[in-house]
């Protein structure tokens, strides 16, 4: 099979490792990848999101699968970009369609949905500018701290969780004022949840689900879960607090009838779907559900998977996913990124990498990479994912720490403290 897999980051380099490894697969490009992605396929110098060009290529080399890494071209619609072009409608893209990456594109969507299913979720009220005063007023009902999401996408940055009345209602006004464009034109209040984290992945052909091994990220920059939420400083899994027994809640709760709503409404979902989960004294709730596949989740959990990651891909596409194999790798996986120093503000991009090959023991998948001449340097806030298997965690972590010592490049930042909390 000849697949396109469409991404630049750490996600799709995991991605394209483990569906390299697969024997169904005979060719693997990537758009447009990083300096990792084309040690195990091909770059292709399209981006994401250019759909005219992504169909060019993908007839020009007789594609027979896309799979689709970040959530923009599913937001924009390339499923159905696809599906309504008659030649290119036969070839399968791994993702949902544009209707259901609302589930991802729009906060509040995808509350009503929960609620129209049932699912356990904070509870919640929408406001615009035209009732701004309700929204005051609701704030008013709610205890300390106060959640305010955005309702469009703002690459990760769209929730403020506010510790006063005060401020809440300030950024309440700012946000309807427009501090996030037409993203924050509606805000979601919501009913703060605490409790620990946990990312549940399911690859879904629209009837059957696979449920994929869980993980935890790290948001925070710093040490102890302080400062700024980046896009993730890494990842365990398996997740201790999932056990059978909770898995089961989430899978009976959350996962089926998630994906029974999805079909109940007519929506073609044919992908991955990422439940962002919190642990509410032992009771899971949904804190906000993805389109795609996490990161830097996916570079544990790629590793997880023993399976034929492109026979999986295949089940969705034909939807007989029920007939194809998922085991489980049993011991864990780790992933701990290196940043640019600055991150997640502004930082400086360019440093040569070095040492790669110093680490032997632990997979180096590429984040913010680029070719410069015979060289790799640094071309992002999050630049290098070091993922590691171990008898346990903290075996795969001790490995993954070590890896990042021997990387070298200038300002680089990790979080050593990745998994310790567990
Ligand atoms: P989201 O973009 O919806 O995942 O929100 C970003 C982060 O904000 C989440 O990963 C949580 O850490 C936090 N968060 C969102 N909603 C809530 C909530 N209702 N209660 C507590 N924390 C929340
Ligand atoms: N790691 C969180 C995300 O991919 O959104």
């Amino acid at each position: 099979m000849k697949i396109l897999l469409l991404g630049s980051g750490g996600r799709e380099h995991a991605l394209a490792w483990k569906i390299a490894q697969s024997k169904k697969a005979e060719n693997l490009y990537i758009a447009p990848g990083n300096a990792g992605t084309d040690s195990v396929g091909e770059n292709v110098a399209i981006k994401a999101d250019d759909f005219d060009s992504i169909k060019a290529f993908v007839l020009d080399k007789s594609i027979d699968m896309v799979v689709v890494g970040p959530e923009d071209p599913l937001v924009k619609g390339i499923y159905d970009y696809f599906k309504n072009d008659e030649t290119i409608c036969h070839i399968p893209v791994i993702g949902p369609s544009k209707q259901g990456a609302v589930l991802e594109g729009s906060k509040d969507f995808a509350k009503a949905f929960m609620q129209r299913h049932h699912i356990p979720t904070a509870a919640y009220q929408t406001f615009t500018g035209e009732t701004l005063e309700a929204g005051l007023k609701f704030l008013e009902t709610l205890k300390a701290p106060y959640v305010l999401k955005a309702d469009g996408l703002c690459a990760g940055k769209g929730v403020l969780i506010l510790p006063t009345l005060e401020e809440a209602k300030a950024e309440l006004k700012e946000m309807l004022g427009g501090m996030f464009g037409t993203a924050s034109s509606s805000v979601v209040i919501e009913e703060f949840l605490s409790g620990i984290e946990c990312s549940v992945f399911v690859l879904t052909d629209g009837k059957n689900y696979k449920i994929l091994p869980e993980a935890k990220d790290y948001k925070r920059i710093g040490e102890h879960d302080t400062g700024l939420n980046t896009g993730g400083m890494g990842s365990v899994s398996p997740v201790p607090f999932a056990t059978k027994e909770w898995m089961q809640k989430v899978e009976e709760r959350i996962i089926r009838p998630t994906v029974e709503g999805l079909a109940s409404e007519g929506i073609d979902y044919k992908g991955f779907i990422f439940f962002g989960l919190i642990n509410v004294e032992g009771e899971p709730m949904v804190i906000e559900y993805n389109v795609r596949m996490g990161d830097p989740e996916t570079e544990s959990v790629m590793l997880r998977i023993k399976s034929d990651l492109v026979d999986l891909l295949e089940g969705v596409a034909q939807g007989d996913l029920d007939k194809r194999e998922l085991e489980f790798d049993e011991r864990s996986a780790v992933c701990v990124m290196l940043v640019s120093g600055g991150y997640p503000e502004a930082y400086e991009k360019g440093f040569p990498i070095t040492g790669f090959e110093n680490v032997k023991d632990s997979i180096v998948f590429h984040a913010g990479t680029a070719k410069k001449g015979d060289s790799i340097v640094t071309a992002g806030g999050r630049v290098i994912a070091i993922s590691s298997y171990g008898s346990d965690k903290d075996a795969a972590l001790k490995l993954s720490f070590e890896g990042a010592q021997k990387i070298a490049f200038e300002k680089k930042y990790f979080r050593s403290d990745i998994g310790k909390d567990l």
